[in-house]
């Protein structure tokens, strides 16, 4: 078993300040890298608040507040990323995720972890471009990271199981529930929820009912958010490459051909929240 102090959260996105407001609150040390500094700025100001919040509704006290935000550090150095961790939350693309790792192999001991918070690409082949890939696997975070329990764990195939047990171990530390999935398209959660996403698309382009009716619909019927305010939510982007990586690995079948209204809206930059506008209009963050 791996001992974890230190660790590093690439990216300040939606998900990347998500997960290291969940890290720095469980007790870690925790770097925040992003290229972009006003997404760490923004990274910043978001934890800021949400803490605030939470201090505000007696749901943590002001000191402990105040040592989750002394436990961060906020970067857009790349030599500042040592850690005992790196948990990866950049673009979803292969050769970027690749790249950043083999930067951070660079500078990090063999003993390091590279986690990936990868919604779908195999990260057997991610592994396989990465200096010792058996520290390599996947850990799956849910949108919004610091209120979804769970934690998709990915074995690559050439991933050690300590890697495996180290993960799932923290992934309790930090509150959530981890389960051990295999490395397939999707893993489990993005390959059944892909259908929740295109059929509802097809509903809206096929003239059959509009978005709102959708998501009012699904809302009544138990589902927490209807499936355009999560795609707002998720990131058009993000959500759209899903689609096509899960799609391309599964040898492209008929039923989970990505959507062209949300092609087309990757094409205008209508991404959802973080752009103020994709399937519905919100205050710019
Ligand atoms: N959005 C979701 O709901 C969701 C849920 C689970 C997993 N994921 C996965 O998490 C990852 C990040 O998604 P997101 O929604 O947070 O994306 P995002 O677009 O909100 O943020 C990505 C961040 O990565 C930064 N970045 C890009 N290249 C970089 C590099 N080389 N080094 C450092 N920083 C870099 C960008 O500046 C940006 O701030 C993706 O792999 C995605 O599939 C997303």
């Amino acid at each position: 078993m791996h001992t974890i102090k230190t660790i590093c959260v690439c990216g300040a996105g939606t998900m990347g300040s998500g997960i290291a407001q969940v890290t720095a609150m469980a007790g870690f040390t925790t770097i925040q890298f992003d290229l972009n500094s006003d997404m760490l700025q923004k990274s910043r100001t978001a934890m800021e608040r949400n803490l605030l919040w939470m201090v505000d509704k007696g749901k943590i006290t002001a000191e402990a507040g105040t040592q989750t935000l002394n436990r961060l550090v906020f970067t857009d150095q790349l030599t500042d990323c040592v850690a005992d961790l790196v948990i990866e939350a950049i673009v979803e693309k292969t050769a970027a995720k690749t790249q950043l790792f083999n930067q951070l192999a660079a500078i990090n001991s063999a003993g390091t972890i590279f986690a990936t918070n990868t919604s779908s690409i195999a990260i057997t082949t991610l592994a396989a471009d990465v200096p010792h890939p058996e520290r390599v696997a996947g850990m799956h975070f849910f949108n919004p990271a610091p209120v979804m329990k769970l934690v998709e764990v990915i074995r690559a195939q050439q991933t050690r199981p300590e890697v495996i047990n180290t993960l799932t171990q923290l992934a309790t530390q930090l509150g959530k529930t981890a389960v051990v999935c295999k490395d397939a398209p999707g893993f489990i959660v993005n390959r059944v929820a892909r259908h929740y996403y295109l059929e509802a698309m097809k509903l809206v382009a096929d003239g059959l009912a509009t978005i709102e009716t959708v998501d009012v619909v699904l809302e009544a019927t138990g589902f927490k958010m209807g499936p355009f305010k999560l795609m707002d939510l998720i990131g058009m982007d993000i959500n759209y490459g899903v689609s096509q990586i899960v799609w391309e690995a599964l040898g492209k079948p008929e039923r989970l051909t990505p959507s062209p209204l949300q092609q087309q809206k990757v094409a205008a930059g209508e991404l959802g929240r973080k752009t103020g506008k994709g399937f519905y209009t919100y205050e710019k963050q």
